[in-house]
């Protein structure tokens, strides 16, 4: 291989996977919804709030430590849960390496190619997330499969109401990767030889099973059996949120939550922490990008529980922006995406690199030895840039359930 395969920025990483991955990969993870409003919102609005740099008083030794749901973390950035399906045989153990090999949290998607137990021993500060999908008691099958094998947060995600279909056409995901999907598949994959070749080398097809939804005694569900029990369940109550964080009975993030009187309630249900977040844009377009939100809901909620933030993270600065305005941490997710697809576990290193060193020049620019300093006085914040919703703690959608 003539080229370097290290990359600078996380725009080169993404570069490199759209030349790498078969164009229905890639455009799995691209996702987004209806206009893809959200998603670029959620990046351009970062960009809007600009750094207010010290030039004299900088720190030669900075902490960029933290912990984050009982956990330690070498710098405040979490692996956000996706079902990395088919980008890379090693696929979230892959990811889950990288993180220990960084000192961060890796966070397991439900809908993950790869078993809990191997995760788990990858990275043992390991999360793991759930859909409220199959009712209690398959829930609960799920999350003392977790317990046992060790995870040591949970994370429920709440924000998805099943919004499909885009303006630039969505990719064929098949059922099951076979011989004949890959014979159907050949044009793209032969067009991408890296990436066939990583799983001919495995002498298998790309996985699109979930195993950590199989019931005991059964085969794993297919990616989309999986998403048929979910649309099939019945919505989950405040009530339900309360259950699960008792049954859990240990650090608890609630995702997606985007509204005042939601964290609110989160709190009253007993998590431990929320993460604000519309699922990537991936969801109802033209919610608001998160960075716009957190500053209402950290204000709300942040001396109650943990805040945290995802959505449209792709650099340290960006990192700092988020802690600069209330939250604990970030959870990342197509940035390490884009890592994986371009250089597999050290691709993911190399991302984490990306944002650790972006995060390190933001503190020492805004003159301060921890990450815990950082503060709205260290940000250019143009006027209307914050958005609040659901601050009528009287709205009657609050107080129902
Ligand atoms: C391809 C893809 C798959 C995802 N799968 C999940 C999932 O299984 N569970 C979940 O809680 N969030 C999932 N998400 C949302 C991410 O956890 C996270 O909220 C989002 O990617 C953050 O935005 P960012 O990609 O701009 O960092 C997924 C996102 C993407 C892009």
């Amino acid at each position: 291989m003539s080229k370097n395969a290290w990359f600078e920025t996380v725009a080169e990483a993404q570069r490199r996977a759209k030349k790498r991955l078969p164009a229905s990969v890639y455009g799995a993870l691209v996702a987004g919804s209806e206009r893809g409003r959200t998603i670029d919102e959620n990046m351009d609005a970062f960009a809007e709030l600009g750094f207010a740099p010290h030039v004299v008083g900088h720190q030669a030794q900075r902490d960029l430590s933290t912990t984050v749901l009982g956990m330690p973390s070498a710098f405040p950035v979490v692996i956000s849960p996706t079902g990395v399906q088919a980008v890379h045989p090693d696929g979230e153990v892959a990811v889950a390496r990288a993180a220990a090999n960084r000192g961060i949290i890796m966070g397991l998607s439900s809908f993950a190619s790869k078993p809990v137990e191997d995760v788990v021993a990858a990275n043992p500060n390991t999360a793991f997330q759930l859909y409220w999908s199959g009712g209690r008691d398959t829930i609960l099958q799920r999350l003392e499969r977790a317990r046992a094998a060790g995870c040591k947060a949970l994370i429920l995600t709440l924000d998805w109401s099943f919004s499909h279909g885009r303006d630039w056409g969505s990719p064929v995901i098949p059922d099951k990767v076979d011989l004949k999907t890959m014979v159907r598949m050949a044009p793209e994959a032969i067009t991408h030889p890296r990436w066939l070749w990583m799983f001919a080398r495995t002498g298998r097809f790309p996985d699109l099973t979930t195993p950590n939804l199989k019931a005991p005694g059964q085969a794993a569900p297919t990616f989309f059996g999986a998403y048929g029990e979910w649309m099939q369940t019945a919505p989950p109550t405040w009530q339900d949120v309360s259950w699960l964080v008792d049954e859990w009975g240990g650090p608890f993030l609630l995702k997606g939550v985007s509204r005042i009187d939601d964290a609110r309630r989160a709190v009253d249900a007993g998590v431990s922490a929320i993460s604000v977040s519309n699922h990537g844009g991936n969801n109802l377009d033209t919610t608001p990008a998160t960075i716009r939100i957190l500053p209402s809901i950290a204000e709300a909620v942040g001396d109650q529980i943990e805040v945290v933030l995802d959505g449209g993270v792709r650099r340290g600065s960006d990192v700092a922006k988020a802690l600069a305005l209330g939250a604990r941490a970030v959870l990342i997710g197509r940035a390490y995406l884009w890592g994986l697809a371009a250089n597999g576990q050290a691709g993911v290193e190399n991302v984490l690199d990306i944002m650790r060193g972006g995060l390190d020049s933001a503190v020492l620019g805004t003159g301060h030895a921890t990450v815990g300093e950082l503060g709205p006085d260290d940000l250019s914040i143009p006027d209307g840039f914050t958005r609040t919703l659901g601050a009528r703690a009287e709205s009657p959608r609050a107080l129902s359930v």
